[in-house]
């Protein structure tokens, strides 16, 4: 499999953070709330190249002790981090939430992203806007997820009753967030981040490779096996469909475009 991957949210944000008051004129951002990754510990250290001053005071919050205990082995690999001051939340989205409600916590908060996460909340409406409401002036919530309008979003519109398991992903698309954000008549602001997959190996039957990916595209485990002959059929037509894939050269390459979208605080 090739996945070419030309998304850069670290100079997205930053570059959209250089306006903000507290980023310009306070020493301290006073807090981050964010799930954490590889991407994560790479948008700290543009914001420390951007604002060498600046000390982080940072929520992160993370359902997966597995998950938490790999980002602080990152963490603590990392040198220079000091600037920084980790709360550790091994909880969910909403269970922070209510932590949050309970402590009757006041602060306000510069900087929350939420990258590749909304597709495991139970309500992402809900989510969006109680993490929404946390933001300070100027203060921004970025969310990253598959683009309404990637191949993602094509087979997930027509095969959500067949392959989407609600208990563990939503299957939710920028398209769909921007949907609530639009009947709401919430402003925000969205960027198409390109990406693409080579998915060729798919349509060789018994393929090795090929019978990973496709279990990788539909989320079901052992795809091939499990789904009747007719969704399989089905699912693969529309993989290699023009509103998922192009081919070209013989290969079959899907739109795995993301979208980012960056809220402000609610007005
Ligand atoms: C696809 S990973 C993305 C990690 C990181 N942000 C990145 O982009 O590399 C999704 C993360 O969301 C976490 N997660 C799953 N369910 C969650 C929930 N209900 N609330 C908060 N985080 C959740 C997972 O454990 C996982 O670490």
């Amino acid at each position: 499999m090739m996945m070419t991957d030309t998304r850069n949210p670290s100079s997205f944000f930053w570059s959209a953070r250089l306006n903000t008051s507290v980023c310009g004129t306070s020493s301290t951002i006073n807090c981050q709330i964010y799930w954490p990754g590889e991407i994560d510990l790479e948008m700290l250290s543009e914001l420390h190249k951007k604002h060498p001053g600046v000390t982080v005071d940072n929520e992160v919050v993370e359902p997966s002790r597995q998950q938490l205990y790999n980002y602080k082995v990152l963490v603590s690999q990392k040198p220079d981090l000091d600037y920084i001051k980790f709360n550790w939340n091994t909880m969910t989205a909403s269970e922070f939430e209510e932590h949050w409600k309970a402590e009757k916590a006041t602060k306000k908060v510069d900087f929350i992203h939420m990258i590749q996460m909304l597709y495991y909340v139970k309500d992402p409406e809900a989510t969006v806007r109680f993490f929404q409401g946390l933001l300070g002036k100027n203060g921004k919530l970025l969310i990253i997820l598959v683009s309404g309008k990637s191949g993602w979003g094509k087979l997930w519109r027509t095969y959500r009753a067949q392959l989407c398991q609600p208990d563990i992903s939503q299957c939710v698309t920028t398209g769909d967030i921007k949907s609530f954000l639009d009947s709401k008549g919430v402003r925000y602001q969205s960027y198409e981040l390109p990406s693409q997959m080579d998915i060729t190996e798919c349509f060789t039957e018994g393929d090795e490779k090929g019978e990973l990916l496709l279990d990788f595209l539909t989320e079901v485990l052992d795809f091939s096996n499990t789904a009747s002959p007719e969704l399989r059929a089905g699912v693969l037509e529309m993989l290699r469909h023009p509103d998922c894939s192009v081919e070209s050269n013989g290969k079959v390459i899907f739109n795995n475009n993301l979208e980012a979208i960056s809220l402000d605080q609610l007005s």
